[in-house]
């Protein structure tokens, strides 16, 4: 049997007996298909690597025969080390790793019960909560979806072997029917070669709503309702930014709009439709047996089922006319046939809330007998949920677009109406009243008969796509639009008229307040802005008419940009910085009798936001969660966290835990300490604010250094999003999305966003014993800190400075990076200080194995990758060297589990 990978050489692969055996699998697959030369290579690079990992003297991983790698092997190696690191992933998936303590409901309620919170304050709550982690296209997910797929069934597989079990249901030996499935893996092809289109993502996601979301949300309900002992609203869904985010994305239009309420439609129907016709199977309950009700009696009526087998079955025969009704809205909406059509004539609902009343009608019948225990379990009470929660669109999906998109929008739309000549002339206070005069009125500006430009008139056909949505699917599927880089009134007030347009805002007629029927919300992004939020929303409130609309809402809601907050400021201070901005607002909407809901615009790597979810919404500021939160899942965090089944309820369990949490449990501080410790975290801001704008927007040359260290310009080729990589021309960071700029430092193992400027900050702080205190007893900076050990711990300075001959000005490059091997130092001194250890991830023992696990896999993909980098830069034009600079990029951010 081959030894690949299983070799006992690391004390982490020894803990575990999953990837010991994958490893092994792995192992036999390539000698059996890339033949025994490429397994010793990847054998013998693999021992060495480990050896250097553990400190073996001697070990260099230079002399490894990398260098000797022809350009076919290295292509060959690089997939093999990637494939160990992604079946490690799935092996760590399956011990829990992912699965943080008492992140399951029934613990948390333990924990509220100790203070004195009972189950009546939860359900309090959870009568008026939303809690969505909301599904984004942003480009970080490296790998193809069939390689997905492929690890999923893996993952299957294994589960069949933890039940003792060595055959496969069809009779298969399961070690052979893993080890096939990791030779599909193998023999596919990781990179993509065509681009991908928006439809593509659209596709994309409905395999996650059709395959996990589905079924899942209603089943963990079920469980939910058993330890609440109660049935809470439905307050849990999953919302959707595919085919409505438009921001940067010129792909993103009306059509993409349609297609992705459409499709969402169709997969909502098709489920219902499942769902019905396996209870019509299932209910064969005779009035010869049981008592029916009258009101299901009449249902069994109206259905027309004239079945003289069924005539003594009347659940039977009122679902086969739930199920023709449900046929007709499936032709209705989607203009097609169902794919199992109804025999019989039914009239199509006319709202969700239709379709859930007859159910519910069944549901009713069947608990009048015996315990009721027919109707609350089971496939119908999953079904009714899944229809609340889901209705017939699906999933809500935001719109969002850059608010310099529609400032020239709304000036040409104002200039062709004869309105205002220059409304990018004027300045805010004059706009402000311009755009109230014509909020007052119902009078559209835009008009058929003039010509616009293709961006006005883009932007024109999406909110009247929008409003056809709405009569189509009901209101729910078009709540939110998300205005990027917002940083005023106008602002908001710009979308609000661009709502208008459609009729999706209504000025009250006899001074009855506004209808508002999708919510202007800003993303505050930038230090400044987040700074600027409090006052621009009081300016908001004290607008009467937004006033009426927020109250009559009952809540507004903003969304906070942690990705381009870290780009403009550092780690600690866009942290810090969304933290206050979060406090601060809390009041505001106090005071404007508005609950608040914040959105948290974060993705999976820690310069944007990253790390565990449980632990981050637990150390959001006390009054800002209120039952209701909004989260962004992104790119590669999707897979991570939605991928399988088991997984998703894993994850959507925690985050719901994590807002029960956060909303009832009591300050974890005294108001003395918040005061201090407030304080110190302005002083640490401030500090790591200069070090790192110092660093990286106010010494000249840096943009350079950073272009040409890391891989940025090849990330920009990665076919794994339809959106452009920039929005812009320009080379400036200010202008470079936040995405390539956090992914491309990873690559190069430097990890900058994630950390620098802190080490300056904690260095210069005097008080140490208020650090660590803070350090021990505040959720806040527990979490900031876990993060920034998290990403001081994947990041690796030696592997790092390979990539500097890469750098044309080696003066400059030199003197770059000793700044930040300075930074580096000083933030891995401080955090270890502060958190009273003596190496990294001391008090983490299973991040620690996790992360130590991998690291020896990544240093050869980093070398390889450097001098890919150094021939493809350099002119040679083999396609194999662009391929495996790809394939690098893509293997590293596996092993790293994060990429942008
Ligand atoms: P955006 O996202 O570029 O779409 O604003 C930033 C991010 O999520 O990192």
């Amino acid at each position: 049997m081959a030894t690949l990978l299983s070799t006992p050489a690391s004390p982490a692969i020894t803990q575990n007996p999953d990837i010991r055996y994958l490893g092994r699998l792995l192992g036999d697959v390539i000698r059996a298909y890339g033949g025994e030369k490429l397994y010793k290579q990847t054998e013998y690079i693999r021992s060495a690597s480990v050896d250097r990992a553990r400190g073996i003297q001697g070990a260099d991983v230079t002399d490894t025969g990398l260098a000797a790698l022809t350009l076919d092997d290295t292509l060959n190696f690089t997939r093999g080390f990637m494939l160990f690191s992604m079946l490690a992933n799935l092996a760590e998936d399956r011990q829990g790793v992912a699965a943080e303590p008492g992140a399951d409901v029934a613990s948390v309620l333990e924990r509220l019960e100790s203070h004195g919170i009972g189950k009546d304050a939860v359900l309090d709550l959870l009568a008026h909560s939303l809690i969505v982690p909301v599904l984004t296209a942003h480009p970080t997910e490296v790998r193809r979806k069939s390689m997905i797929d492929h690890k999923n069934r893996i993952a299957d597989l294994m589960h069949i072997k933890d039940a003792g079990r060595t055959e496969t249901d069809d009779g298969e030996n399961l070690d052979e029917a893993i080890f096939r499935q990791i030779a599909l893996l193998w023999q596919t092809r990781p990179l993509r070669r065509e681009k991908l289109f928006v439809q593509d993502e659209i596709d994309n996601v409905l395999t996650y709503f059709r395959d996990i979301f589905l079924p899942v949300l209603p089943a963990l309900y079920a469980r939910w309702e058993r330890v609440l002992g109660a049935r809470p609203q439905s307050f849990l869904r999953v919302g959707n930014w595919i085919g409505g985010d438009r921001d940067g994305n010129p792909f993103v239009q009306a059509a993409q709009l349609r297609s992705a309420l459409g499709r969402g439609c169709e997969a909502a129907l098709a489920f219902y439709m499942d769902g019905v016709h396996a209870l019509g199977a299932e209910l064969s309950l005779s009035t010869e047996l049981a008592h029916v009700p009258q009101a299901v009696l009449d249902l069994a009526e109206a259905s027309g089922d004239a079945s003289p087998s069924r005539k003594d079955e009347p659940y039977r025969r009122a679902i086969s006319g739930i199920y023709a009704r449900l046929a007709a809205t499936c032709v209705a909406l989607t203009g097609a046939q169902p794919a199992r059509p109804s025999s019989l004539k039914g009239e199509a609902y006319g709202a969700p809330q239709e379709l859930r009343r007859d159910l519910v009608t069944v549901a009713q019948g069947l608990a009048s007998e015996g315990d009721g225990a027919l109707a609350t379990g089971g496939a119908l009470g999953r079904l009714i949920r899944a229809v609340e929660t889901f209705g017939f669109h699906l999933a809500t999906l935001d719109m969002r677009q850059n608010s310099a998109v529609h400032e020239r929008v709304v000036a040409e739309l104002l200039r062709q109406a004869g309105v205002e000549a220059d409304y990018l002339a004027l300045d805010e206070y004059a706009r402000i009243a311009l755009l109230r005069r014509e909020l007052a009125n119902n009078r559209p500006l835009g008009s058929r008969f003039s010509d616009y430009s293709e961006e006005t008139a883009s932007e024109l056909a999406i909110v009247h796509a929008a409003a056809e949505a709405h009569r189509v699917y009901g209101p729910q599927c078009i709540t939110h639009y998300i205005i990027s880089k917002a940083e005023s009134v106008s602002d908001m007030l710009e979308v609000n008229i661009l709502l208008k347009e459609a009729g999706l805002w209504r000025a009250g007629a006899d001074g009855a307040p506004p209808q508002a029927a999708i919510m202007a919300i800003p993303l505050f992004e930038t230090i400044a802005d987040l700074e600027a939020a409090p006052s621009i929303m009081t300016a908001y409130f004290g607008l009467p008419e937004i006033a009426d609309v927020v109250q009559a809402r009952g809540h507004q809601e903003v969304m906070i940009g942690y990705s381009d907050s870290n780009k403009d400021g550092g780690y600690i201070t866009s942290t810090w910085g969304l933290y206050k901005a979060s406090q601060a607002l809390e009041p505001v909407f106090a005071k404007a009798g508005a609950s608040m809901q914040l959105f948290h615009g974060r993705g999976g790597a820690v310069g944007r936001g990253g790390g565990s979810a449980f632990a981050a919404i637990q150390a959001q500021p006390k009054g800002s969660v209120q039952g209701r939160i909004r989260i962004t899942e992104q790119g590669e965090v999707i897979a991570a966290k939605f991928g399988t089944r088991d997984v998703a309820m894993t994850n959507l369990e925690a985050m719901t835990s994590a807002t029960l949490l956060a909303s009832l449990e009591p300050e974890g501080i005294s108001q003395h300490d918040a005061a201090r410790f407030a304080g110190a975290m302005d002083e640490l801001s401030k500090n790591a604010f200069a070090a790192y704008r110092d660093l990286v927007y106010d010494t000249e040359g840096f943009k350079d250094f950073f272009r040409q260290l890391t891989p940025i310009q090849e990330i920009s080729g990665l076919k794994i999003g339809s959106r452009p990589a920039s929005r812009t021309k320009s080379s400036a960071i200010e202008d470079l999305r936040a995405i390539p700029w956090v992914f491309s430092w990873a690559q190069a193992r430097v990890m900058l966003p994630g950390w620098y400027g802190v080490g300056h900050a904690l260095a210069a702080f005097e008080d140490k014993a208020l650090l660590a205190d803070m350090a021990q007893s505040w959720s806040f900076l527990k979490s900031a800190l876990a993060n920034l050990e998290m990403v001081l711990a994947k990041s690796d300075l030696g592997i790092a400075a390979q990539y500097l001959p890469l750098v044309e000005d080696q003066g400059q490059a030199e003197s770059f990076f000793g700044r930040i091997r300075e930074g580096w130092g000083l933030a891995h001194d401080g955090l270890l200080a502060v958190t009273g250890q003596s190496r990294l991830l001391e008090k983490s023992p299973s991040l620690e194995t996790s992360i130590r696990l991998r690291l020896p896999y990544i240093e050869p993909l980093n070398l390889l990758q450097v001098e890919l980098l150094k021939r493809h830069r350099a002119g040679e034009d083999d396609p194999r060297i662009k391929e495996g600079i790809e394939l690098s990029i893509n293997a590293i951010a596996t092993a790293l589990r994060n990429s942008g």
